[in-house]
């Protein structure tokens, strides 16, 4: 695939759970934890010398409080690739993962690789995987999945690793027959 930039997109909650998706964003930029966030990051390139692939990778946050369905869509069709965050401590966050990923998948009207982040690993103990590995199996579409904390960045510069790799080295199908006409 050709090095162009990468669109990451940030889509959280429907009922808005404060998943940390500004806060993702805003801890891999700064290399701390802010403890006050804009309800949206201002979108952000992070050049090619600076990160793992070296290419260049612009950053979209989403606010559901200060964006319109209508923007939501727009940015989905661009994106390259989609991280749906959720919070292992929120049990309801989780299980909207398979409902937003049925929406994201209808509306990309393209194959977009999904990576899913499972966000304030801090919180908690056990791990989410259990929960999440069989709802990753059943969509070809999610590269991979990750548990991170923006507050101990515990993770974050290997999610956003993980998603540049997600465009530029896909483990899914390039071809799907389902997809033909
Ligand atoms: P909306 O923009 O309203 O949809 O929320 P958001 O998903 O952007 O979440 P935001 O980054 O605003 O964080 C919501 C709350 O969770 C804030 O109080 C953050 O400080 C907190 N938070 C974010 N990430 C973490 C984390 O890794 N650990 C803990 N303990 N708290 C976090
Ligand atoms: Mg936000």
């Amino acid at each position: 695939m050709k090095k162009e930039n990468i669109k990451i997109k940030t889509k959280l909650n429907i009922n808005k759970t404060k998943v940390g998706k500004t806060s993702l964003i805003m801890s891999l930029v700064s290399e701390e934890f802010p403890d006050e966030v804009p309800l949206r990051a201002e979108e952000i390139t992070i050049p090619a010398d600076v990160t793992p692939e070296r290419v260049p990778t612009h950053i979209v946050d989403y606010s559901e409080a200060e964006q319109s369905d209508e923007q939501l869509y727009q940015e989905i069709s661009k994106a390259n690739v989609i991280c749906i965050v959720y919070s292992v401590n929120n049990k309801k966050s989780i299980e909207k993962v398979s409902l937003l990923l049925n929406v994201l998948i209808l509306l990309s009207g393209h194959r977009v690789p999904l990576i899913l982040v499972g966000n304030k690993s801090d919180l908690v103990e056990h791990s989410s995987m259990e929960t999440i590995l069989p709802i990753m199996n059943q969509y070809s579409e999610i590269e991979t999945c990750v548990e991170c904390s923006a507050k101990n960045l515990k993770n974050i510069s290997e999610l956003f690793y993980y998603a540049q790799k997600a465009v530029l080295h896909p483990t899914g199908p390039l071809y799907s027959p389902e997809e033909k006409e």
